[in-house]
């Protein structure tokens, strides 16, 4: 039987297991990325394994989540990155240089490639043929250190395109109509393989947006093959050496096929507070728009800017409506600025911003109360945006630049007819991708050689080994898809404390219940309790490391994100999983007990916990391989690192 593209792709890195869906896989990887808001303890976990250097091809450390330097815990955190970078051997991307997957794209990206992150839409470049998965901090640092990656082997879905976009639908479109019809749990232990004729038709920075939000999918990661058009870019990015072509094989076979036609698509546009709360641009339209911005790691390249600078070209935006221009790196903007694209949009009345996720996770450009916001990012929880019951849509930036020049949501095509001279820009890439690479020091560039930590730098915290009686209160019952914003929100004010856990954990799951923090302080150990898909959204390891901090000793879920339940292992906190008349009949304040000896069960492979509630028995099931039970007997990933590193004398 033949062979599929990822299939291909993992058995070049394999080092452990078979690729059978369900087992547990090691593979090599090649290629790592960080960025500051989970760089920080990535470094001091490297530093706390005691490893010495960076042992994959390429690590590459990005500053991109909080650039504005309102406060010195910013700076002081991009200050200790850079000198990690150098002592250790990585890329330093200075902050306001760019978002990590599009600077990554631009420099690095390469097909047949393994990419590990610590940021959960790190499957951007899938759209060059890179197998890129997005994990928790210690993951990669863990493959940092040249361990190969485990990971369970995903399924694999055939996601056939058929047909051609027509005018005005686009590569965001592709992916919404995904997420209208899988919802944001439908890639869940799933890679995402594109294949059919309609693949040629999309140039590479459009199979990136695509890849990009198979993350809100819940995806695994996502892939396209190579062809003329990965040639094409690679070539515009002067690294043609890097292409390598890449093809299922005729006779590969799926676990799963969806067939989308991209010729039946149209505008589309996600409603808050949801991604995959998809609907046609038409159906909402009308409403009127107070914000509109176009950038993110999802459509911030220079080919996505392009559309909606060509849109206000000798127009301006409405009176009504603030425009803003957030470009995913600076290389976009300095070549947007040579052309004199910049001063086009800015005389239309458009905002420039630099180079950084900033809006993405509310910093800087919040919506005013009671307003609608349209934005071409990749998500739109409630109150990511940095204001409680925000209404941010999710589209392109054909239909975000249509807004802007109307004052409401419109479809472009019927702006196209109202205005009668208003067309498709389409999609353009330059002849080259010519910015400066000043603010990418490279490792032999490094100007630091230690560490340097100023006062936010605090410890990396670490947890005895895995109790045997783990009993407490159900300190929080949560509903389904609660996201790692939920628990640890990554606006400014708490952002900056992501290197001091001791002062982030006060906000831990704030924007649920604002006393859980002192609550479980007080507890001393406890539970927390949630539905269907807990810990959605980022890589953020900070979502496991806090609760950790502040005594949680396990995690009763439906279901879990496949990041975040890594993380929980990671950090020693156990995922147990309970169907849905136990979650109904456990209450916020229940006393809580796991009958089993914990440490007993975990580390002899047992799969069934009983669970007492309130004097009732209940079952919950502990799905794990014997690796991750290993790490959790051990208190989580780095004591056991440590643990190994000692019996192997190393
Ligand atoms: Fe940054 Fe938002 Fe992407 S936080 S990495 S622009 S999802």
């Amino acid at each position: 039987m033949g062979q599929t593209l990822t299939e291909k792709v993992l058995d070049d890195h394999l080092v452990d297991g078979e690729l059978e869906t369900g087992e547990e896989i090691g593979i090599e990887i090649d290629q790592v990325l960080t960025q500051d808001t989970t760089g920080t303890m990535v470094w001091l976990q490297f530093e706390a394994m005691g490893l010495d250097e960076v042992q994959t091809e390429i690590a590459a450390q990005y500053c991109d989540h909080q650039t504005y330097q309102f406060d010195f815990k910013n700076t002081d955190d991009h200050r200790f990155l850079r000198s990690a970078a150098g002592t250790y051997g990585a890329y330093f991307s200075r902050p306001g240089n760019g978002i990590c997957h599009n600077v990554h794209r631009e420099n690095f990206a390469a097909p047949g490639k393994t990419l590990l992150g610590s940021d959960s839409h790190t499957p951007t470049p899938g759209g060059l043929g890179q197998l890129a998965i997005g994990a928790g901090g210690i993951d990669v640092t863990v493959a940092m250190g040249g361990a190969p990656y485990y990971i369970e082997m995903p399924e694999i879905v055939n996601v056939r395109l058929e047909g051609e976009l027509p005018e005005w639908a686009t590569a965001k479109d592709v992916i919404l109509e995904l997420l209208r019809r899988l919802s944001v749990k439908g890639g869940v232990g799933k890679i995402l393989e594109y294949t059919g004729p309609g693949v040629e038709s999309l140039t590479a920075p459009e199979r990136m947006t695509i890849t990009n939000m198979g993350t809100e999918l819940g995806a695994t990661s996502s892939i396209f093959p190579t062809d003329e058009q990965t040639k094409d870019y690679l070539e515009r990015v002067n690294r043609a050496d890097d292409f390598e072509e890449l093809q299922p094989d005729e006779d590969a076979e799926y676990d799963d096929e969806i067939v989308v036609d991209l010729s039946d698509l149209e505008p589309l546009i996600a409603q808050p507070s949801m991604p995959d709360n998809v609907v046609p641009v038409r159906e909402v339209a009308g409403q009127d728009v107070d914000q509109v911005i176009v950038g993110s790691c999802t459509n911030g390249g220079y080919e996505d800017i392009l559309p909606a600078a060509k849109m206000l070209e000798g127009r301006e935006v409405n009176p009504t409506t603030e425009m803003i221009v957030a470009p995913g790196s600076k290389q976009a903007s300095e070549m947007l600025a040579r052309e004199g694209w910049v001063a086009e949009m800015m005389a239309a009345g458009v905002n420039f911003s630099e180079a950084t996720c900033g809006a993405c996770i509310g910093i800087g450009h919040v919506p005013s109360s009671d307003s609608v916001s349209l934005r071409t990012f990749n998500r739109n929880f409630e109150g990511r945006s940095g204001i409680e019951d925000d209404n941010v849509f999710l589209c392109s930036p054909e239909v975000a630049a249509a807004a802007a020049i109307k004052g409401e949501i419109i479809d472009p095509r019927d702006l196209a007819d109202e205005l009668g001279d208003l067309e498709d820009p389409g999609i353009e890439l330059p002849d080259e991708y010519d910015g400066s690479k000043t603010d990418l020091i490279t490792p032999d560039e490094a100007p630091d050689d230690e560490l340097v930590k100023g006062p936010n730098i605090g410890d990396v915290p670490l947890k005895d080994q895995l109790d045997a009686d783990i009993e407490g209160e159900a300190l929080l019952k949560m509903e389904d898809n609660i996201t790692t914003d939920h628990i640890i929100p990554a606006t400014q004010d708490i952002l900056m404390y992501r290197s001091n856990i001791e002062k982030l954990s006060e906000f831990t799951l704030s924007r649920v219940d604002d006393t859980f923090a002192e609550r479980a302080k007080n507890a001393d150990g406890g539970f927390l309790v949630a539905g269907e898909n807990y810990g959605q959204g980022s890589s953020r390891e900070h979502a496991a490391m806090c609760p950790m901090y502040l005594g949680i000793e396990a995690v009763l879920a439906q279901s879990f994100a496949r990041i975040h339940r890594a993380n929980l292992f990671n950090f020693g906190i156990v995922p147990l999983t309970i169907d849905e008349d136990t979650y109904e009949d456990i209450d916020q304040g229940d006393e809580i007990e796991i009958v089993d000896d914990v440490y007993d069960a975990v580390t002899s492979g047992q799969e069934e916990f009983t669970v007492r509630v309130n004097g009732e028995e209940y079952t919950a099931t502990l799905d794990a391989s014997e690796r991750e039970r290993d790490i959790l007997a051990a208190g989580g990933k780095l004591a056991w690192t440590k643990e190994q590193a000692e019996e192997s004398g190393s």
